[in-house]
C-alpha cells in the first residue's frame, strides 16, 4: 500500500545516513514518491547526488537557492507529504524536534507537517542512554510520533550496544504496515463518475460542456490510495490514470454513463457522482453529417436520465451516495434541496462565483452539505486537496 504515497525523508548528520539510499530504493520500488530534505551537515555523510538520482528530485537543504533566487516552502512540503520519516535522527536534531527549534529547512518542515511523523534515532550507545535523550524520545512519542527504535549491534565508535539505525527493510516494513492499517477504505468498492458527456447531433457534432474530469479523477486517486477498489466511469477527457486499484471505463453519452453506473452501483459501497452529465440530448441523431445546405436551424432536445437521482431511488441503507451541485443563485438552499430530492448522503456544492473554481481549473472552492445538516465551507484549494476534504467527510459518515 505504498503505491502513490508521498514520503519526505529528513536525514540528519549521522554515520547511519549511508543506509538511507537503501530505504529510498525500497520505497521507490514499492511505488512511493520520495523527497529528501537533509540538514546542511548531512552532506558530509551521504551525497545529495546519490539521493537525487534515486528519487529523481533535487535534494533540499536550504530555504533559498542562491543560484536562481528561488525559495523552498516548508509549508508546502509539509502539506504535500503523506508521511515524514526523520531518519537517522541525531541526538542534536532529536533535542531540537522535542523543543521546537526551527533553525533549518528540515526542522521547519517537521514543525509544519500535517502528516504522520516517524522518527528513527541513531547514535552512540551512551548518547542514546542519556536521560535527556530518553526524555526527548518520550516527548516526541507523547506528541503521537512513531518511534522506530534503534537496534543493538556494532556502532561507528567501535563500541557495541543499542543505537544502530534499524535496517532499511524493517523501516520500510513499519511504514507499509502503518499505511495498510490506516487504509480506511480497504475492501470498499467505490463508483466515481467524472468528466462531461457528449450528446451526438450527427457523427461530427455534439452538445457538451467544459468539464475537464480533474475533480473526479482526483477523488478516484485518493480513494484508491486509501485502499478502495475504484470503478471510475468517465466521459470524454484527455486525462488518463493508471493505478492498480482503479478500473477506468470510458463512455461518451449520458445514456452510456447511465448504463455503466446502473450495472456497477448495486455492488458499490460508495458512489461519488462528479460528472457534469448533460441534462439534455438531441431528440434526433443524424447518421450522416448534416450539410450546411440542409439548413438545420434548430435542434429538438429531450431530457437525459438523471443518473444520480436513479441511484438515490434504489440506494440501500448501507450505501453512501454523494452528488455535486453547480448553482449560480440561492446556492446553499438549492444544494440542500438536491440532497433531499435525490436521496443523497452528501452534496458537494461548487461555487462558480469564485475565480479559479470549477471547470478547467486545477483549483476548486466547495461547500459540503450532509444529510445530517452539516454545512462545511472550504476555501479555494487545489483539486487534490478538495478531494481529500470530500473523502474526509465521507469517512466520517461511513464511521457513524
Ligand atoms: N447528474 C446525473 N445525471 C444527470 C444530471 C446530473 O447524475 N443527467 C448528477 C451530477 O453528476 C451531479 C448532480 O447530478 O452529481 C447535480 O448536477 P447539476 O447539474 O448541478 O444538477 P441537476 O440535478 O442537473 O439540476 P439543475 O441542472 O436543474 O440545477
Amino acid at each position: 500500500m505504498l503505491k502513490g504515497k508521498k514520503i519526505i525523508i529528513g536525514i540528519t548528520a549521522s554515520i547511519a545516513a549511508y543506509k538511507i539510499p537503501f530505504v529510498v530504493r525500497l520505497l521507490i520500488k514499492a511505488g512511493a514518491e520520495v523527497q529528501i530534505i537533509m540538514t546542511p551537515a548531512t552532506k558530509d555523510f551521504v551525497t545529495p547526488l546519490t539521493l537525487s538520482a534515486l528519487t529523481d528530485k533535487p535534494v533540499l537543504t536550504e530555504f533559498f537557492d542562491e543560484k536562481d533566487g528561488s525559495w523552498t516552502s516548508h509549508i508546502d512540503l509539509g502539506i504535500w507529504a503523506d508521511l515524514l520519516l526523520m531518519a537517522p535522527v541525531s541526538a542534536n536534531t532529536l533535542a531540537k524536534m522535542a523543543t521546537g527549534v526551527a533553525d533549518n529547512l528540515l526542522l521547519t518542515t517537521y514543525l509544519s507537517a500535517r502528516c504522520p511523523i516517524f522518527f528513527a534515532p541513531a547514535m552512540d550507545l551512551d548518547m542514546y542512554k542519556h536521560p535527556t535523550t530518553t526524555a526527548n524520545i518520550d516527548k516526541l512519542k507523547s506528541l503521537g510520533y512513531k518511534l522506530i527504535k534503534p537496534v543493538e549491534g556494532e556502532l561507528a565508535s567501535g563500541l557495541r550496544g543499542c543505537g544502530r539505525l534499524e535496517e532499511p527493510e524493517n523501516i520500510v516494513a513499519e511504514i507499509e504496515k502503518y499505511f495498510d492499517q490506516n487504509a480506511c477504505f480497504s475492501g470498499k468498492k467505490v463508483l466515481i463518475t467524472a468528466g462531461p458527456t457528449y450528446e451526438a447531433i450527427d457523427p461530427v457534432r455534439y452538445i457538451g460542456n467544459h468539464s475537464s474530469g480533474k475533480m473526479g479523477f482526483e477523488i478516484a486517486r485518493q480513494f484508491a490510495r486509501e485502499g478502495a477498489k475504484v470503478e471510475l466511469v468517465t466521459g470524454p477527457t484527455s486525462l488518463s490514470i493508471e493505478e492498480e486499484n482503479i478500473n477506468l471505463s470510458r463512455v461518451t453519452s449520458a445514456e452510456e454513463m447511465y448504463e455503466e453506473c446502473n450495472t456497477k452501483f448495486p455492488e458499490s459501497d460508495i458512489a461519488v457522482m462528479a460528472a457534469a452529465v448533460s441534462d439534455f440530448t438531441p431528440l434526433q441523431q443524424y447518421n450522416k453529417k448534416v450539410k450546411k445546405s440542409e439548413g438545420l436551424t434548430s435542434i429538438g432536445l429531450k431530457s437525459t436520465k438523471d443518473i444520480l437521482a436513479s441511484m438515490g431511488e434504489v440506494k440501500k441503507d448501507d450505501q453512501i451516495l454523494v452528488g455535486f451541485a453547480l448553482e449560480t443563485d440561492d446556492e446553499q438552499e438549492n444544494a440542500r434541496n438536491k440532497l433531499n430530492n435525490k436521496n443523497l448522503d452528501v452534496i458537494v456544492l461548487n461555487s462558480l462565483s469564485d475565480k479559479g473554481a470549477g471547470f478547467g481549473y486545477d483549483t476548486n472552492k466547495v461547500t459540503i452539505l450532509t444529510k445530517n445538516g452539516d454545512e462545511i465551507v472550504f476555501g479555494l484549494k487545489p483539486k487534490t486537496e478538495v478531494a481529500l476534504d470530500i473523502i474526509s467527510v465521507i469517512k466520517k459518515i461511513s464511521n457513524q
